[in-house]
């Protein structure tokens, strides 16, 4: 967390911060370019060209916009070839958030060997969470710029970092059986000291990612509790609950929309007919999003 204690996030057990670091060797996400290139593209006036100079120093960060920029999701009128290209077309927030989550699967990256399998599982379920949550963005008409994405593929990192903590008892901590009720963090925070919400958050606040990201991450299983952050919780945890159902039952058939008290929060925020809504689409976009996860994640 920053030395002024400014920026938002929860306090989690000392122990933990300790194992975290002995597990990954550093708590610091972001290399010295992508730090750079973040306080670029952090700025209004931010200068794309120099944005794109900065991103080129670093392969993988390059290679990684690229894939990103050319997939299915976004769908770039021709195949883009150059990174100058690829940030022109994408805008400062996408580079935003592509930069965040390059880093995120880098830290990802480094889970202990026996945990790896359970990582990936974890890494698909981030993927399809932030993909839905851009397609409800849409739909819902709420007007997110980038941020639902780097949400929604953030949102169970603590899961993963607990996997660091502790890869023995990965297992019995979380038994990655997508059925992600609201007693799952008081059962984490029972066994461990905190939840996989709340040490994501602390680690997204450690690294001054920005506030939105750290209160959604933080209250996906309780997001009217996010104050001025809630609609892009609940909007989270709306993509997050289709998305168990869909790893869980292996199949979009048979989701029962009803059943998604998220999107009744956001119904009851400002978002009109967001049930209906979401009703009518729900199927079909969990039919859709597989696919387009693939297209991001391949290498
Ligand atoms: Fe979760
Ligand atoms: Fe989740």
């Amino acid at each position: 967390m920053s030395e002024s204690g400014a920026i938002p996030g929860p306090s989690i057990p000392d122990f933990l911060i300790d194992r975290l670091g002995r597990g990954l060797g550093s708590l610091k996400m972001l290399p010295a370019v992508a730090q750079e290139a973040l306080e670029v593209a952090n700025s209004a006036d931010c200068d794309l060209v120099k944005l794109a100079v900065i991103i080129q120093k670093d392969l993988r960060l390059t290679t990684f916009i690229l894939r990103l920029a050319n997939s299915t999701l976004f769908a770039p009128p021709r195949p883009i070839a150059s990174l100058h290209q690829a940030v022109l077309f994408i805008g400062r927030r996408k580079a935003r958030d592509f930069i965040i989550t390059s880093c995120l699967e880098s830290v990802a990256s480094k889970v202990p060997h026996e945990v790896q399998e359970r990582q990936s599982t974890l890494w698909l379920h981030g993927f399809l969470t932030a993909i839905l949550a851009v397609r409800l963005n849409d739909l819902f008409q709420l007007k997110f710029q980038g941020e639902e994405f780097t949400s929604g593929l953030m949102h169970d990192f603590g899961r993963t970092l607990i996997s660091v903590i502790d890869p023995v008892n990965a297992a019995s901590v979380d038994p990655l059986d997508f059925d992600e009720t609201t007693s799952i963090e008081d059962r984490e925070r029972a066994m461990l000291g905190a939840s996989h919400a709340e040490i994501a958050a602390w680690f997204a606040a450690h690294n001054e990612l920005p506030p939105n990201l750290i209160a959604a991450i933080q209250f996906h299983h309780r997001p009217e509790a996010a104050g001025e952050n809630l609609k892009l919780a609940a909007l989270v945890a709306t993509a997050d609950h289709a998305v168990n159902y869909l790893q869980r039952e292996g199949q979009a058939k048979g989701y029962n929309p009803l059943t998604n008290g998220a999107a009744l929060i956001l119904e009851s925020h400002g978002v009109p007919n967001a049930t209906r809504t979401f009703g009518t689409a729900s199927e079909k976009l969990l039919q859709e999003i597989p696919a387009l996860a693939q297209s991001m994640m391949q290498g």
